[in-house]
């Protein structure tokens, strides 16, 4: 199998781990041998309520058993799909009434990025160095990272770039700005929080000026961070909000949320503003809907700060320089890139499983199920400790 892996899929880099899965159930990956694989990083953020968790299956079997497509995005009035956008528009600020879904978190980029020209009839975008927003062209024109770019130019025109959690950048917010598209946590550049009230001063910017803020909660979304959205810990609220990776448990699915008004723009001049075939499936809605429906009814969230505070409890040496992030999106900082290839490639032949940063070579992510117990996280950071202590030995001795 292993082999035709590589022969016949795809790879992004030359090295990928090539774990052979048998199936994952909870906190745990299982590989062809039989052997259990703690999760640390559950799908890169997406599997928040686990692997396969009993109530998502059953909503997705339901679901399976009744339809699973029958007309393109937004046509007919598809049950899950539809009580899904209304619970999410009862727990979001009233502006942020109307979801638009799709397929993956870079194509709702791309959908609030045309939202926010077509709102303002304005062109310019600005984003943030070292944001990350997915990869497809406009998502990869509003990344701030050009040595992972330069192949792929030209890109969409009149994007310009601030930089994160720096005052003095705010003024390039101007008349001429559709939109600043910024992460509420950046992600790859290495779990970076915003400080004190940066966003608020970018929110009373983006007023000012009469540009639309648009927050990619990709990542932080769903009670990763403590909140259902991460927003929420800094009191402010943006023009367009964007979901996705945690939102069904583990299948593939994204979406744009703002104002009815807003998103009327879509439907008219030009009409099919956006469209997409397999955007709002039933199916996917369904386990979006279980996923949510767990999240508000089960302490998961309020614990997931618990859970936070157990981590830096447990990895304190003298190797972890610094823990960034919050919640349960938490990234180590190692001294050199050597320790983290080291850590994380130790920490998956002792089959605890975690990953690197996108554009942080010195961060080793930890970003588990939001499911896992107390006792998983102890062996995990256990594990952790005891790879950084040999990593000491090999280079004294
Ligand atoms: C903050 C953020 N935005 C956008 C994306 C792109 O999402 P997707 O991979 O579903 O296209 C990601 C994925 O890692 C992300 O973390």
């Amino acid at each position: 199998m292993k082999e035709d892996f590589f022969k016949y899929q795809a790879q992004t880099t030359p090295h990928p781990l090539a774990l052979e899965i048998s199936h994952a159930k909870g906190s745990y990956i299982y590989d062809i041998d039989g052997n259990a694989h703690l999760d640390f990083v559950a799908g890169v953020s997406a599997c928040s309520l686990g692997h396969c968790h009993p109530a998502v299956i059953k909503a997705i079997e339901e679901q399976l058993q009744k339809y699973m497509h029958v007309m393109v995005y937004g046509e007919y009035v598809q049950k899950p799909t539809v009580e899904y956008t209304k619970l999410l528009a009862s727990l979001l600020p009233a502006k942020l009434d109307t979801t638009y879904l799709v397929n993956s978190g870079t194509e709702a980029i791309e959908g609030a990025l045309k939202l926010a020209r077509r709102v303002t009839g304005r062109s310019q975008i600005i984003s943030a160095e070292h944001a990350y927003h997915g990869s497809t062209m406009g998502s990869l024109s509003v990344m701030g990272f050009e040595e992972r770019k330069k192949a792929f130019r030209p890109l969409i025109p009149d994007i310009s770039f601030i930089n994160f959690n720096n005052e003095n950048d705010i003024s390039k917010i101007n008349k001429e700005t559709a939109a600043v598209i910024l992460e509420t946590i950046q992600g790859g550049a290495g779990f970076i929080t915003p400080n004190n009230d940066y966003l608020q001063k970018i929110r009373q910017r983006c007023d000012e000026v009469g540009a639309l803020l648009i927050l990619d909660e990709i990542q932080p979304g769903f009670g990763r961070t403590g909140k259902l959205f991460a927003f929420e810990h800094y009191d402010i609220a943006p023009d367009i909000l964007v979901i996705g990776k945690g939102m069904a448990s583990g299948l593939p699915v994204g979406a744009f949320i703002a104002s009815n008004q807003m998103m009327a723009c879509l439907k008219d001049k030009p009409k099919l503003g956006h469209i997409t075939t397999f955007g709002g499936n039933p199916v996917i809605a369904a386990a979006c809907l279980a996923t949510l429906k767990v999240l508000l009814k089960e302490q998961h969230i309020k614990e997931t700060l618990e859970k936070e505070k157990l981590f830096r409890s447990l990895l304190i040496h003298p190797s972890i320089k610094e823990i960034r992030g919050k919640g349960l999106m938490l990234a180590l900082m190692l001294e050199t890139t050597e320790i983290v290839n080291y850590l994380v490639l130790s920490a998956a032949k002792k089959k605890l499983i975690l990953f690197w940063l996108l554009f942080e070579p010195k961060a080793v992510r930890i970003s588990p199920p939001m499911t896992i117990s107390n006792e998983e996280i102890r062996q995990g950071c256990e594990q952790i400790i005891k790879i950084l202590n040999g990593y000491q030995s090999t280079t004294v001795n």
